[in-house]
């Protein structure tokens, strides 16, 4: 049980006993820790049902509160109540956590199966920085679960399929050049496809023949499908390069291609049930007039009022589109995965898709628990989507690098001493985790400005602080003579500073939790940022080698725990953390 568990049984208990029936009441952690640790409203809420006054119902509750060994309460303002937990209790939870290799986190998820999608770039056209943050936020959303006892199936649904092939396939056949292929087959891809397109508005010609070809592909032509394969191969190929990089792992990698097969079947299913009909030969999923038109997502408002919004799955030509495609992906998740969870990490302007696909499959008998978890864009200085001086968007490898570059050079001013390999691996490690704590630490829905300083500042809100605070701490144990076990040790409090490196230790199992509530991992961001000031200021204000028995040993103990938990922390970002930098 977290600490905030407890608080929280020993309040219903409480509870009940004061009001002679069972009654429930929220412990949340102070927003000011000058009143304390912990808080809880529930005396103002029981009151204005109950038509009471409020502080005197919470004299009553602290009256039946049995917080012996634990903690102290009083009343504050119009009647809240403020807990302020015992160093004791601290001592002895410090205890506990030395001994879990969980560090308190519960295992809320357990028994739960959850697909992420994330990612999922499209085959021949450049990965950009929008899938940077799908791929950082989706792959830290898989761990953080993971971490939760959830049976986490990360799926990589990539844009496998599609019109594109037209192009590319006429592409392929008119100017590919081969050894550029073999050295980066994503680049090679793009360099075709752009110049087809730019073909086709000097040949208006090219664009039917760049139809013919995606026709024969639709049909089976054996020629255009090895070409279709060879594309998506070394396209995964590439794109593995990068997810190796950036230490991303899939279970699978379901492309859309997957589910051809299914979705004439699909379609005929949906007309059969009277879920989707004809309108202009097309096969459409309308309203079914069950909600309220402003959550109806087959509904919108135009002009003249209300109108229909509907989704096509199969065109007036027989062709089916993305959100065929997707309506079989979430039967094959149900039934074939047994998925309890569905999320989708995708940017904002598929939420029509979302909230669509979600309405259709339920509609379906496709029932689960569906989220699409949005993020906003990526936005230059010039606060505009964030371009390369040749006006494309930036591809994530070129960022990666340049992060990288970045991070060698600000190691070799601070650091002269490191050199060589050892400097490239921390240089690596520091220049990835800066871009992913970057985005880590943002609120997913707003748009955020990319700028290197801010993201590698080694005093700031980022990723080298971190994992610098994180060698400050391994570089104590290194001056030991021998190996430190803490499991042998008590750990006793008196500073504040000790107190409240405590205080931050035992929340780490009581955010976590609340990231999944709304997918926040900047939750989780703040957390550590806040864990490693306080050992700043712990280390500041307490002697750690210096100190007589038994403190010395008791703020090992916490200087272990810190170091543990930072990196948890940041492993749960997929943030490595060097061993010197
Ligand atoms: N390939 C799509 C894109 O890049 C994203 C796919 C997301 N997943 C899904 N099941 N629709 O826009």
């Amino acid at each position: 049980m977290t600490l905030l568990q407890e608080l929280e049984c020993r309040l219903n208990a409480a509870l009940t006993s004061a009001l002679g029936e069972p009654t429930t009441g929220a412990v949340t952690a102070a927003a000011d820790l000058r009143f304390g640790d912990y808080q809880s409203n529930a005396a103002m809420v029981l009151a204005k049902q109950r038509k009471t006054n409020p502080r005197a119902l919470a004299q009553e509750i602290i009256d039946h509160l049995d917080l012996i060994g634990l903690a102290t309460a009083d009343i504050a303002g119009p009647g809240f109540i403020n807990f302020r937990v015992l160093p004791a209790a601290y001592a002895q939870r410090m205890a506990t956590l030395i001994q879990d290799e969980r560090l308190g986190v519960p295992a809320t998820g357990a028994g739960k199966t959850v697909v992420v999608d994330f990612s999922a770039p499209n085959v021949a056209k450049p990965m950009h920085v929008g899938h940077i943050r799908s791929t950082i936020i989706g792959d830290s959303l898989a761990r953080i679960a993971r971490f939760l006892g959830y049976k986490v199936i990360a799926d990589n649904h990539i844009g496998d399929w599609g019109t594109q092939f037209g192009m590319i396939i006429y592409g392929w056949n008119h100017f590919l050049d081969e050894s550029a292929l073999a050295v980066n087959p994503i680049a090679e891809l793009v360099r075709i496809y752009r110049k087809v397109n730019a073909a086709t508005k000097d040949d208006p010609t090219v664009l039917e023949h760049c139809k013919a070809e995606l026709v024969k592909l639709q049909a089976g032509d054996a020629t255009n499908l090895a070409i279709w394969q060879k594309c998506i191969e070394v396209s995964k190929n590439g794109l593995q390069k990068i997810y190796d990089r950036l230490d991303v792992k899939f279970d699978h990698w379901l492309g859309e291609s997957y589910y051809n097969d299914r979705l004439g079947g699909l379609v005929e299913d949906f007309l059969t049930q009277g879920i989707a009909r004809e309108s202009n030969g097309a096969v459409c999923i309308f309203s079914d007039g069950t909600k309220p038109l402003e959550e109806d997502p087959f509904k919108v408002h135009k002009e003249d009022g209300w109108t229909d919004n509907p989704a096509i799955i199969r065109k007036a030509d027989g062709g089916f589109l993305y959100a065929t495609t997707d309506l079989a992906t979430i039967q094959y998740r149900i039934e074939e995965w047994k998925a309890d969870h569905v999320w989708y990490v995708v940017g904002v302007p598929q939420q029509l898709h979302f909230r669509q696909l979600f309405d259709a499959a339920t509609r379906w008998g496709k029932t689960g628990d569906f989220k699409h978890i949005a993020f906003g864009s990526i936005l230059g200085d010039d606060r505009k989507l964030m371009k390369t001086r040749s006006g494309d968007n930036v591809g994530l490898i070129e960022v990666l690098e340049e992060s990288v570059e970045r991070a060698a050079k600000a190691i070799a001013e601070k650091n002269p001493d490191l050199q060589g390999e050892e400097a490239a691996k921390i240089a690596e490690i520091v220049g990835i985790g800066a871009v992913k704590f970057a985005e880590l630490s943002q609120g997913r829905l707003t748009d955020y400005v990319f700028s290197w300083d801010r993201m590698l500042a080694l005093q700031g809100d980022t990723a080298p602080y971190l994992q610098y605070s994180h060698v400050r701490i391994r570089s104590i144990f290194r001056k030991l003579d021998a190996p430190f076990d803490a499991s042998t040790v008590t750990v006793h409090l008196h500073e504040d500073a000790e107190i409240h490196l405590a205080r931050l230790l035992v929340r780490f199992g009581e955010v976590l939790p609340t990231i999944l509530e709304d997918f926040r991992p900047n939750l989780l961001a703040n957390y550590v940022l806040e864990l490693a000031r306080a050992f700043h200021s712990f280390f500041e204000a307490c002697p750690v080698l210096k100190a007589d028995e038994p403190t010395r040993l008791s703020r090992l103990a916490l200087c272990e725990l810190t170091s543990r938990t930072l990196q948890q922390g940041l492993q749960l970002f997929g943030i490595q953390v060097p061993e010197r930098m």
